[in-house]
């Protein structure tokens, strides 16, 4: 199999991290990978936002967790983040998906754990998340996609069971 897809077809999300950081060059790699998502009419809507301070992760774990009153931290020990913003134009909720995608499988290729956690559209449509976004210099008027949570597994993780009877040849 082509190596390429072979670790398209092997990615797994990761729910508990070790409480170490990535690096910022892998995190600078991961985000390329996400910049280089194709998007309607390139309208390159996404917006990548890096964090890997700690004090930042702990306050944005706990926002998330409030959208849905959940007792536990949502990004399960992962030290490491990148919230992924759009831009409100055109095709944005498909561009910044499709940038998730990137940057979940980017990690996966170099080793790194990576889960999609939702509730980011919640989080910067709270006051505290447009303070957030204001001390960040994010102007644009845009939609949260999803925080992208990064480490090192501290678990083994069982690879999904795909679904059958979900392709059709005509
Ligand atoms: C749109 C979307 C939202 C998700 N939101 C969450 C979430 O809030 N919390 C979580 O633990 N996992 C979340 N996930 C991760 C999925 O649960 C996970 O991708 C799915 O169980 C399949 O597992 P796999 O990624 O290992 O194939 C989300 C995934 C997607 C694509």
């Amino acid at each position: 199999m082509n190596e390429v897809v072979k670790s398209l077809v092997t990615r797994k999300s990761c729910k508990d991290y070790k409480p170490e950081h990535i690096s910022r060059e892998e995190i600078d790699e991961i985000v390329k990978a996400g910049l280089n998502a194709p998007s309607g009419m390139n309208k390159q809507t996404p917006i990548f936002v890096v964090v890997q301070d700690d004090e930042t992760v702990a306050k944005l774990s706990k926002m998330n967790a409030a959208v849905v009153n959940m007792p536990m931290d949502p990004f399960y020990g992962a030290k490491d983040l990148i919230i992924v913003l759009a831009k409100k134009d055109c095709t944005y909720i498909y561009d910044g998906s499709l940038a998730m995608g990137n940057l979940m499988n980017a990690a996966w290729a170099m080793d790194i754990d990576s889960r999609w956690i939702h509730r980011a559209k919640e989080v910067f449509e709270s006051e505290e998340g447009k303070a957030f976004l204001q001390k960040w210099g994010i102007t644009d008027d845009v939609e949260g996609i999803g925080f992208c949570i990064l480490g090192h597994a501290n678990e083994e993780k069982e690879k999904t069971e795909i679904l059958p009877n979900r392709v059709f040849y005509v």
